[in-house]
């Protein structure tokens, strides 16, 4: 099933073809929820494989064999890909799972579940950047065109997997409403690992020593994961993922939009966030900050 050229339109989103199909994504949006599922929500290029691979390491108490041996979409396959169904009847509890669907799609099926949910957000210039990289390595995506062009159909929402803005906002306007919705961001992770693994691993009940902490925080880095072949995305064959044009594991960094934004399109996307998230208090980490003031709630 290659489905390149297909593109799904589910509630309004465009979807890429190749992973997902009406009936995919409609037993996601329908999916019996058990109370010890763990769900990891996100936007594309927000670091979902990152919280992936956190996740299993802290349920494994920091012992990298598992994420050393089964791929990141098999330990925590996606929802809505076509692939998953089976998959996930295979998983052991707690199952853990995967979506980038919006609150919009799902919130109704995860109402009265007791799933724990980790939303992972990322900056949305360095989401865009991301994702126009991304774009030219996959096959099943159109073709960005110009950064220009890309940003333009970003802030329009007319991306696959839809608005950021959107998603953004329907899932964060429930922390506080879901008692089991926990927000963590790329820049958190980025710049104080060992506080992100803390919280995620005291959220999924499963506390962890110092040692086990730094285990994971060793196997979380991005040189670790860039030379993993479990969640590099070079078990991927070349027509799907061209990693000639490109890796998957790319930069990793917080900031990198400055490399690509000029004045002009810092300007265009900050008049369209002022406006998509007016009313929204929470703060963006544009770029990497000392790591003394970043590890301050450490040191109390
Ligand atoms: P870049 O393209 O900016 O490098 P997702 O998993 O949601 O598709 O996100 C992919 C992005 O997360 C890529 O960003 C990738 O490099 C980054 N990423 C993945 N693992 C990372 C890690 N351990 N540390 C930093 N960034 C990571």
């Amino acid at each position: 099933m290659s489905r390149f050229e297909v593109t799904e339109t589910f509630h309004g989103v465009a979807f890429p073809g190749h992973l997902h199909d009406q009936e995919s994504l409609q037993r996601a949006v329908t999916f019996p929820f058990q109370d010890t599922d763990i769900l990891i929500v996100s936007y594309p290029k927000s670091g979902t494989t990152w919280m992936q691979q956190m996740v299993t390491l802290i349920s494994n108490r920091g012992d990298p064999h598992v994420s050393q041996t089964v791929p990141n979409w098999a330990r925590a396959p996606w929802l809505e890909h076509h692939y998953s169904a089976e998959l996930v009847q295979t998983l052991s509890r707690p199952r853990v799972m995967t979506t980038h669907l919006s609150h919009d799609m799902l919130g109704h099926t995860l109402q009265g579940s007791k799933a724990k949910v980790i939303y992972v957000s990322r900056n949305p210039k360095d989401t865009v950047v991301s994702f126009y990289h991304f774009h030219k390595m996959a096959n099943f995506l159109p073709d960005g065109g110009s950064f220009q062009e890309f940003l333009n159909q970003f802030l329009e929402g007319t991306v696959q997997f839809g608005s950021w803005f959107d998603h953004f906002k329907g899932w964060t306007s429930q922390l506080g409403a879901m008692t089991n919705l926990l927000h963590v961001t790329y820049e958190e992770m980025s710049m104080n690992p060992h506080g992100a693994i803390k919280r995620v691993s005291s959220f999924l009940q499963c506390p962890l020593v110092e040692d086990e902490v730094n285990s994971c925080v060793r196997h979380c880095s991005f040189s670790s994961m860039k030379d993993n072949k479990m969640i590099n995305y070079t078990l991927v064959s070349h027509d799907i993922l061209d990693q000639s044009k490109g890796s998957f594991m790319r930069r990793g960094k917080v900031g990198d939009w400055r490399n690509m934004f000029t004045e002009e399109h810092n300007q265009q996307f900050d008049k369209v966030l002022l406006e998509k998230l007016k009313g929204c208090s929470i703060e963006f980490v544009w770029e990497e900050v000392e790591e003394k003031e970043t590890h301050r709630e450490t040191h109390h």
